[in-house]
């Protein structure tokens, strides 16, 4: 009996004590979540030209905002799993949008910096990539942005749940996309051109978010994707089957990319010179 009593005290410790360290994680998780990001950031010039305007379009059709903020930027929900709730916010002037109250400072923080509308760091929203946008592509984006139709949509907040908040507290590599760029350099942006330079500009604000830095393969946001492989292994393809691969999402040894993972219909609007720039930037890798 004696014994019987002291395991049941042991364990009856050991709860105590995981439910200590599991309380302490979540509330290290929360504090993590809760951190409100300054307001004020760097300028740039949101011109509405046509010039700008169709530069942006073509930006944001390449860059995929449609598939995580819809087809009409009204919204979607991106994830919906036991760790986390993420709604892509409703980007219209419609009822529940954001478009209607953001002025320009609040675009340029939430694309470039990661910061949303009231403060909070953003989740799964690439900005950590989109940071490095230039002031003339990424004003060209937001003035794109703020002329689409009004669509109604109202989503409720994304949240962390308990296990997020677990996950959060427990590791120092989940960040929000405020604190990932937090002293990075913002890439000077080259002229555009069918040059390896061009191409690891571009590489930087669309393709190493998944694909990593310096292309050797990465882990994307999504945390339900595959991870994104070394793109090196692509520099035997030739421009051509490279440019197929990005246009129809079938490499060359005929495996068909999956669209959900990899965003292809939306890389491959890039025009013909940036896909050729991406590669020779590739090829020195
Ligand atoms: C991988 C999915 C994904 C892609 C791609 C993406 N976004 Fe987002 N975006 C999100 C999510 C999710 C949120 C909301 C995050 C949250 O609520 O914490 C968001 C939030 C935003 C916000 C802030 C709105 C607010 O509620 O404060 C803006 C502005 C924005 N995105 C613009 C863009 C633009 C422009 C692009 C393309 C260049 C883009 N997004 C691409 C997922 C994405
Ligand atoms: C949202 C994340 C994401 C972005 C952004 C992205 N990729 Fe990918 N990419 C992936 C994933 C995941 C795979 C693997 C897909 C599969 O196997 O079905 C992949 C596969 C590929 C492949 C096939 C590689 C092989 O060996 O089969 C190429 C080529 C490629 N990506 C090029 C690019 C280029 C170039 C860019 C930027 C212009 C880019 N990707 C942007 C996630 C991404």
């Amino acid at each position: 009996m004696k014994v019987v009593k002291w395991i049941l005290g042991v364990l009856g410790a050991i709860v105590i004590l995981l439910a200590i360290a599991a309380f302490v994680v979540k509330s290290k998780g929360e504090a993590k979540i809760a951190v409100q990001y300054p307001m004020e950031y760097d300028e740039a010039v949101i011109s509405s030209d046509s010039a700008s305007l169709a530069l942006g379009k073509y930006l944001a059709e390449s860059h995929g905002c449609q598939k995580c903020h819809g087809m009409d930027y009204s919204g979607t929900t991106v994830v919906d799993a036991p760790p986390f709730l993420v709604n892509a916010s409703n980007l219209t002037a419609g009822k529940g949008g954001v478009g209607s109250q953001f002025t320009d400072g609040d675009w340029l923080r939430a694309v470039r910096h990661g910061v949303g509308g009231d403060g909070r760091g953003l989740l799964i929203m690439p900005s950590e990539a989109y940071y490095h946008l230039s002031d003339q592509e990424v004003g060209a984006l937001i003035a794109n942005l703020k002329q689409v139709s009004p669509v109604d949509h109202e989503l409720a907040r994304s949240e962390f749940r308990l296990l997020g908040k677990l996950i959060m507290g427990m590791s120092d590599d989940m960040k929000l996309a405020p604190d990932m760029m937090l002293g990075t350099p913002r890439l000077q942006m080259p002229e555009k051109g069918p040059t390896a330079e061009w191409g690891e500009y571009r590489a930087s604000v669309l393709c190493q978010v998944c694909h990593g830095v310096g292309l050797t393969g990465g882990q994307p946001p999504d945390p339900e994707s595959l991870p994104a492989p070394d793109l090196r292994t692509t520099q035997s393809w030739g421009l051509e089957g490279f440019m197929r691969t990005l246009r129809e999402g079938v490499t060359p040894a005929n495996r068909a990319l999956n669209p959900e993972m990899m965003p292809w219909e939306a890389v491959g609007h890039l025009d013909d010179i940036e896909i050729e720039a991406l590669y020779k930037y590739i090829s020195t890798l």
